[in-house]
């Protein structure tokens, strides 16, 4: 079985232009990357820091633990390189497993091509040594192996998260248009806010960027929130370090009663799913939720904080008009009300915020899925209140 404190390389994966921001959690939890990549940083670390990484970070994707990296030219080698290693040592026979593989070689043909002789090779390993074998499937419900193959290097981890982390658990109904959790947790450190000034969230959808900054602000972890990762079918796993971590987390939470958190929407349906997921995150006692046009959001006058808008960023032919009304509406309720705030915008649609009409002091680069983003920053400079 694996020794759950052997030292190996890690790589934690994450979306492209969150890299940053990963860093720096990475750096607060005491590790040190070896790479700063695109989508991920590569750090010498155990299981045991994988299972750490896994229940805190917030802007991550997958938390990866090498198995071997090695030489590989053609698809045919796959079988017999990936055969050789001493897979008895990861899974149990009876246990369950699923590939996935992202492969950058000419000859492979079939994505799926890959998966199938990883899975073939595992099972034929375990069916020579021990007369049967693991059983495998697409379900991320048990052990979880990934392969990175460019083209003739390979890299063949044990991927310790599973599903996604990019999910923090809290979200049982997501509203419309919703951020990912991930992203949102990104945005909000893009922000620099420092978790003890108001947060405000017009415009709030689900709830997400309100409840990531709750969470932030009284250290609640994505752990918290989730109870299954792939790590756990991992041999060598102890389900009572497991169970130790979680204390630890739940030590950590406090609770900052004198932070202001206001979300607030138009759609009493949306307001009312937000404060389900709020409840979900155990943090609904920390936001004021309030059904409003965002010009009508409560602003506290001390002391001032961060104001961040999601607004949407018309899809759909005919939605821009009406939205060029309301990103102008937006500039207008910044630059009278919220004076002495920063003022963030995240958007997807670089023509409907020239309507907002102040001049962004920063525009951050995010992805959304396939939407090229920004987090277009507003300095609202006080003696322009009205
Ligand atoms: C893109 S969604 C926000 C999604 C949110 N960030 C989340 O993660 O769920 C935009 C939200 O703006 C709200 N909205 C649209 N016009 C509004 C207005 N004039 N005042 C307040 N909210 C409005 C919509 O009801 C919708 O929930």
């Amino acid at each position: 079985m694996l020794d759950f404190n052997e030292r190996r390389k890690v790589f934690i994966t994450c979306k492209d232009r969150s890299v940053t921001y990963l860093e720096k959690e990475v750096r607060e939890l005491g590790f040190v990357p070896e790479s700063v990549q695109r989508t991920g940083i590569e750090l010498i670390a155990s299981m045991e820091d994988c299972m750490d990484l896994n229940l805190h970070l917030r802007t991550a994707s997958h938390v990866l633990f090498e198995i071997k990296s090695f030489y590989l030219r053609h698809a045919d080698d796959i079988y017999r390189r990936v055969k050789a290693i001493n897979w008895e040592e990861y899974l149990d026979v009876d246990g369950y497993f699923s590939i996935n593989s992202v492969a950058d070689n000419e000859s492979v043909t079939t994505p799926l091509i890959v998966n199938v002789k990883i899975k073939d090779a595992i099972v034929d390993r375990f069916r020579e040594k021990f007369g049967r074998r693991p059983d495998s499937g697409s379900e991320f419900s048990g052990a979880v192996f990934q392969m990175f193959w460019k083209e003739t290097q390979a890299t063949l981890y044990i991927n310790t998260s599973g599903d996604t982390l990019a999910k923090h658990g809290y979200r049982k109904i997501p509203g419309k248009a919703p951020m990912m959790e991930d992203l949102a947790a990104a945005t909000i450190y893009a922000t620099e806010w420092n978790t003890r000034v108001p947060f405000i969230n017009p415009m709030c959808g689900s709830g997400t960027l309100a409840i990531e900054a709750a969470l932030m602000a009284t250290k609640r972890y994505p752990g918290l929130y989730r109870s299954h990762y792939a790590f756990m079918s991992i041999l060598g796993y102890d389900e009572s370090a497991y169970h130790a971590k979680i204390k630890k987390l739940e030590a950590k939470i406090v609770e900052v009663p004198e932070v202001k958190i206001i979300a607030s929407d138009i759609s009493l349906q949306a307001i009312s799913f937000a404060k389900e997921n709020a409840m979900t995150a155990g943090v609904d006692h920390m936001i004021d939720f309030q059904v409003c046009d965002f010009a009508e959001t409560e602003i506290p006058e001390k002391p001032r904080g961060v104001i961040m808008f999601n607004p949407e960023y018309g899809e759909r032919l005919g939605e821009e008009t009406e939205l060029e009304q309301t990103y102008r509406r937006i500039g207008d309720f910044m630059k009278q009300k919220c004076a002495g705030y920063r003022g963030y915008i995240f958007t997807g649609n670089l023509e409907l915020a020239k309507k907002v009409g102040l001049k962004a002091s920063r525009r951050i680069e995010f992805w959304n899925g396939t939407i090229d983003c920004r987090l277009l920053k507003y300095d609202l400079y006080e003696g322009k209140r009205d």
